[in-house]
Order: structure tokens, then sequence, then C-alpha cells
């Protein structure tokens, strides 16, 4: 019955809509996200129906994954970092409003998320842990172990990074200015 298709394909389609929208406003990812669990991802990828190219999937779980697994390349402090950051990026996902709009694309999950990790990097203490590592030991992991490839998001992540580390020179530098102060208003050490 020829006729009978469009019809079979139309309620096709818009059954497939609803089981989309249902998937987007029912899946849950928050717990996953308290657990700094790396398939937070493809939770996420799930409910926003993002593809294997984008954020959640190309980016977040691939790194979350690595971080994991090269965790031994890290010292204590830095692999406490690892766990940190990876549990406050989710959070901070699930936390946002972006998280609760089912018409929240991909690109948006990507750039919200991306503009979330100097914070999470810095609130966890990127600027001592992972910078002043004993012979830079954590940096040289990151740069070695976690960001090999050479596409267009290691490009911007390393990015990110340098600039996130020169952002902490005027913290490490408020360290020991205060450093400094304390020690010139002690009467022992006035000069
Ligand atoms: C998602 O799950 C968490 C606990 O895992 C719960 O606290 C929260 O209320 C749930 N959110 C929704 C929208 O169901
Ligand atoms: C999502 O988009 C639909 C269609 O454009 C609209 O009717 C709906 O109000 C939007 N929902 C939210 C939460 O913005
Ligand atoms: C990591 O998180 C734990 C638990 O929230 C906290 O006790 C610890 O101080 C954090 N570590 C760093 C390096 O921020």
């Amino acid at each position: 019955m020829i006729s009978g298709f469009p019809t079979i394909a139309a309620a096709v389609v818009i059954l497939l809509c609803i089981t989309d929208q249902c998937t987007a406003q029912t899946t849950n990812c928050s717990a996953l996200a308290s657990n700094g669990d790396c398939s937070f991802y493809d939770c996420l990828s799930t409910k926003f129906q993002c593809t294997a190219n984008d954020y959640p999937l190309a980016y977040g779980r691939k790194h979350c994954l690595r971080y994991a697994s090269e965790s031994s390349c890290f010292s204590t402090g830095g692999q406490a970092w690892i766990t940190n950051v990876s549990r406050c990026l989710m959070q901070s996902i699930v936390n946002s409003a972006l998280y609760n709009d089912v018409n929240t694309t991909c690109d948006q999950l990507e750039t919200f998320a991306f503009e979330s990790h100097p914070r999470c990097y810095i609130d966890n203490g990127f600027c001592t842990d992972i910078l002043l590592s004993d012979q830079c030991q954590n940096l040289v992991c990151i740069g070695n172990e976690i960001f090999t490839d050479r596409d267009f998001y290691t490009k911007q992540a390393i990015d990110q990074i340098t600039r996130t580390a020169a952002s902490c020179s005027s913290r490490i530098s408020t360290f020991l200015l205060d450093a400094r102060e304390c020690s010139l208003s002690s009467p022992d050490h006035a000069l």
C-alpha cells in the first residue's frame, strides 16, 4: 500500500521526536557527576543527543579517561587535583541552567564547559599542585601523556592551560608579597 508509506514515516518521525524529548527531560546524570565518573559524559551525550564529534564524547569523556589512566604519572597532589577537577567540571555542567533546558545544543555545552575549565583548575590547586610540582612533573605529564593528539581540541586545551598558568603568576606574587609583609610586620624581621 504505497499511499500508506508517508503516513507511517511521519508517525515514526513523531514517535522518535517524542522519545528524544523524553530522553532529554528524564536522563539524570547528576549521580555520575557527584562521583566524578567518566561515564557522566556518555550520559550527557545521550541526554542532549550529541554526536561522537561533540564535546561530551570527543573531549569530555576522552580526557576524563586519559587523566584517569595516566594518573600514576602525576604526583600525589596532582592525582588529587585530577579527581577533584573531574568532579568539578561535571558538577559545573549539572548545576548550570543549560543542563535543565531541553533546547540546549551540544555547541552551547562545549562553550560552557571550556569556560568552566580555568575556575575548576585553579580552585583545586592548579597554581600549586600542578604548576609548582617538582621538576615540572605534573606539567610534563599533561604535555606528554594527556594532550598527545594534535587535533583542534588539543590545541585549544593547551592554549587554555598556558593562559591559566599565566594567571597564576599574580597569585604566586601575591602569595610571596603576603609572606614578605608577614615577615616585615614581625618585630624580629623588621628592616
Ligand atoms: C537526579 O538524581 C539525584 C540523585 O542522584 C536527585 O537528587 C535529583 O533530584 C534527580 N533529579 C531529577 C530531575 O530527577
Ligand atoms: C524549547 O523549544 C521549544 C520549541 O522551540 C519551545 O516551545 C519551548 O518552550 C522551549 N523550551 C525551553 C525550556 O526553552
Ligand atoms: C579535593 O577534594 C577533597 C574533598 O572535597 C578535599 O578534601 C581536598 O582538599 C581536595 N583537594 C584539593 C587539592 O583541592
